[in-house]
């Protein structure tokens, strides 16, 4: 297994772009099934969970291939073929392409996604917006059988403004007849990416990033070429990553406003930066202040996909943080790994109390998801010593070449192959 050995206490300094956006891409790659014609995504990110979304549709009998960043990908013909829990299992967000299917054809056979690292990911706000739309569904000893030929448009309410949930409901009701609408639907920026490139297909979204989306369904949506957004996350990350160390680091391809809520709660913690149109400056020094409060929560307020890894920046806070995790149920797993670096966390269900120590030693880590790896980076970068991450595969499905991207603003990081 690949690991990554980061030998740390060195600010980092320099400039790198970040890369398009994991959570952008994949609904993206799910809304091609909706034309037969080709579609061409720019800077596609070249990520494990986009090989994972692409694996799933070339079962349908979509092609798919890069051509340096440039991904196209084609759904002249779509076969109904099950997609089984091998497929799903590596991606649990794939249950969003069932929207895409069902619109296309009417028709759709997904195992369903299960548990995962970070806490339960239920899917009955995914069921119950289709039920609304008169999808039938039935669970076939974990297969969701989809039945959409009585399908029609209609109001849907979401309990819960879901992500996930919101992107399926918009390419299900993009050739629907009549108009869908989603109440309380989620309001994050990939969700009007995913609205930006539906029209762009000549399709009728309105109302992205508000609270209430409106589809109005056409006959046919055409071939495009279409950009995503840039990685607000990854932004985020690299930026807690210079608070962590200190350094003087210009991130290139960012959205100001997307990252209004990170870039706020890190001056917060000390760091000043300087934020332009696209790209965004940022200088540390010393250890980072506490944060007293930092709650996560949906868009526009603190990501949960930022929460470990400002929990790895505050573990070598001047004082004490607390975090409240308002999203999963168990997305404090990482903490018992930067215990073994020295930090001192206690966590109880959904809150943790972090006391800010003078440093962190290296050590030996185990990353066992995406952004709690990330947190184990972090740590390891602003630690005393060697560091060891292991379990890298969890940190590749969201980050572009980080141990390149990191080695650019001066870190000493290398990944080490199979041995
Ligand atoms: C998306 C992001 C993920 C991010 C999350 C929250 C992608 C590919 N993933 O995930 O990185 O952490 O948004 O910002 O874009 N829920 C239910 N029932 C459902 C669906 C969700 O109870 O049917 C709950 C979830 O358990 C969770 C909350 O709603 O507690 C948020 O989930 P959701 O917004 O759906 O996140 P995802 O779309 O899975």
């Amino acid at each position: 297994m690949q690991k990554l050995i980061i030998d740390g206490g060195k600010p980092l300094y320099g400039e790198i772009g970040v890369q398009t956006a994991k959570n952008a891409a994949l609904p993206i790659i799910a809304a091609c099934i909706l034309t037969d014609e080709p579609i061409i995504i720019e800077k596609c990110p070249r990520l494990k969970d986009i090989d994972a979304m692409l694996d799933i549709m070339r079962h349908l009998g979509c092609t798919a291939q890069f051509d340096g960043d440039n991904l196209t990908v084609c759904c002249k013909d779509i076969s109904l073929n099950v997609i089984n829990s091998d497929l799903t299992g590596k991606l649990r967000s794939s249950i969003f392409i069932m929207g895409s299917i069902l619109s296309r054809c009417r028709r759709a056979y997904i195992s369903h996604p299960g548990g995962c690292e970070i806490g339960l990911r239920p899917i009955d706000l995914h069921i119950s917006g289709l039920k609304s739309l008169a999808v039938d569904i039935a669970d076939d000893c974990g297969v969701l059988c989809c039945d959409g030929s009585n399908m029609k448009s209609a109001v849907v309410n979401l309990d819960f403004a879901s992500v996930g949930a919101t992107e399926n409901l918009m390419m299900a009701g993009a050739l629907l007849d009549g108009e869908t609408v989603i109440v309380n639907a989620a309001r994050e920026p990939e969700i009007v990416d995913l609205a930006d490139f539906i029209n762009a297909m000549g399709g009728r979204v309105s109302g992205a990033g508000e609270s209430v989306v409106r589809i109005n369904g056409v006959k046919k949506l055409h071939g495009c070429t279409y950009r995503p957004m840039p990685d607000r996350i990854t932004a985020g990350t690299y930026l807690a990553a210079v608070t962590a160390t200190g350094g003087n680091v210009t991130l290139n391809n960012i959205v100001p406003e997307h990252i209004f809520g990170i870039t706020e709660r890190l001056k917060k913690a000390g760091a000043r930066l300087n934020v332009k149109h696209d790209s965004v400056r940022i200088f540390a020094e010393g250890r980072p202040r506490p944060i007293h409060k930092l709650e996560t929560n949906v868009y526009p307020a603190f990501p949960t996909d930022m929460q470990p890894q400002f929990c790895a920046m505050l573990a070598c806070a001047l004082g004490s943080s607390v975090i409240v995790e308002n999203l999963f149920e168990s997305r404090f797993g990482y903490t018992a790994e930067l215990a073994k670096m020295g930090a001192v966390i206690t966590v109880k269900d959904r809150v943790a109390v972090i006391r800010g120590v003078p440093k962190l030693r290296g050590a030996a880590l185990k990353a066992s998801d995406l952004r709690g790896g990330a947190a184990l980076v972090i740590a390891a970068l602003a630690a005393e010593g060697r560091s060891v991450v292991y379990g890298v595969e969890h940190i590749d499905r969201g980050y572009e070449y980080i141990e390149e991207q990191l080695a650019a603003l001066g870190a000493s990081i290398r990944r080490v192959g199979d041995e």
